[in-house]
């Protein structure tokens, strides 16, 4: 099974990427937790990477295609995986399209969260990263057991770098110009599916279990 997350930043795309995962046994591939484990090791491709995600821009497609390429060519991805954060624009979609091609392989279902922008600059605002190990939660919606420190690694919760308001705003803009156009193109493929992402996230989960079967 071969799965595409869809929606605006802080839409539930990680969450829900993250229980899709454990229930059907696939990988959760994220570019952004791919570029944020760049940035933590101190690698080329993690500095190349933050000037353009401090600032709420795509990172270039050149950097991000192999690398989400060499991912799904892994052995843990044979049987499908859960795709969070890409494709982000027709290009990235175009590659993905034809690698998937070049294999006999296609997208099952791609997934758009539906989240109305005013939701979204609440939400991220109360979001909290581990810095250890990634995982994710939310003052009010899923806080951790113990303020500021991660229920899975006892690491430091902190806001992320693109968190903050003004970043928060620009990543909206960019996800209205360069990412919506891929709903109306899977939508052509056949394989979109919309779910409301303003709901309880168990009730997201129930809506896309549904269509996923
Ligand atoms: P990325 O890490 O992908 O960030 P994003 O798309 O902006 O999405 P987020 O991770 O912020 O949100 P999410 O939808 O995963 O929401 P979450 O589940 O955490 O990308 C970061 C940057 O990397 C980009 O800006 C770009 O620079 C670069 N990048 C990455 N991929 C790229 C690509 N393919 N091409 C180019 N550049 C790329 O939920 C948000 C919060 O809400 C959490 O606190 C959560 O607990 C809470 N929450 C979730 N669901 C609910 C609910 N139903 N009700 C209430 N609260 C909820
Ligand atoms: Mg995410």
């Amino acid at each position: 099974m071969k799965i595409i997350m869809l929606g605006a930043p802080g839409a539930g795309k990680g969450t829900q990427a993250k229980m899709i995962a454990d229930r059907y046994g696939i990988p959760h591939v994220s570019t952004g937790d791919i570029f944020r484990a760049n940035i933590k090791n101190g690698t080329e491709l993690g500095r190349q990477a933050k000037a353009y995600m401090d600032k709420g821009e795509l990172v270039p497609d050149e950097l991000t295609v192999k690398i989400l390429l060499d991912r799904v060519a892994q052995a843990d991805c044979k049987n499908g995986y859960v795709l969070d954060g890409f494709p982000r624009t027709i290009p990235q979609a175009e590659v993905l399209d034809k690698e998937l091609s070049r294999l006999g392989e296609s997208i099952d279902y791609a997934i758009d969260v539906d989240v109305p922008d005013e939701n979204i600059v609440k939400r991220m605002g109360g979001r909290r990263a581990c810095v250890t190990c990634g995982a994710t939660y939310h003052i009010e919606h899923v806080p951790p057991k113990k303020e500021g420190i991660c229920d899975n690694c006892g690491g430091e919760l902190i806001l992320r770098d693109d968190d903050k308001p003004e970043t928060v705003q620009n990543r909206l803009n960019v996800y209205h110009t360069q990412t919506q156009p891929l709903i109306d193109f899977y939508n052509a493929k056949g394989v979109l599916r919309e779910v409301d992402g303003t709901k309880d996230m168990m009730e997201v989960f129930d809506s896309i279990t549904a269509i996923l079967g």
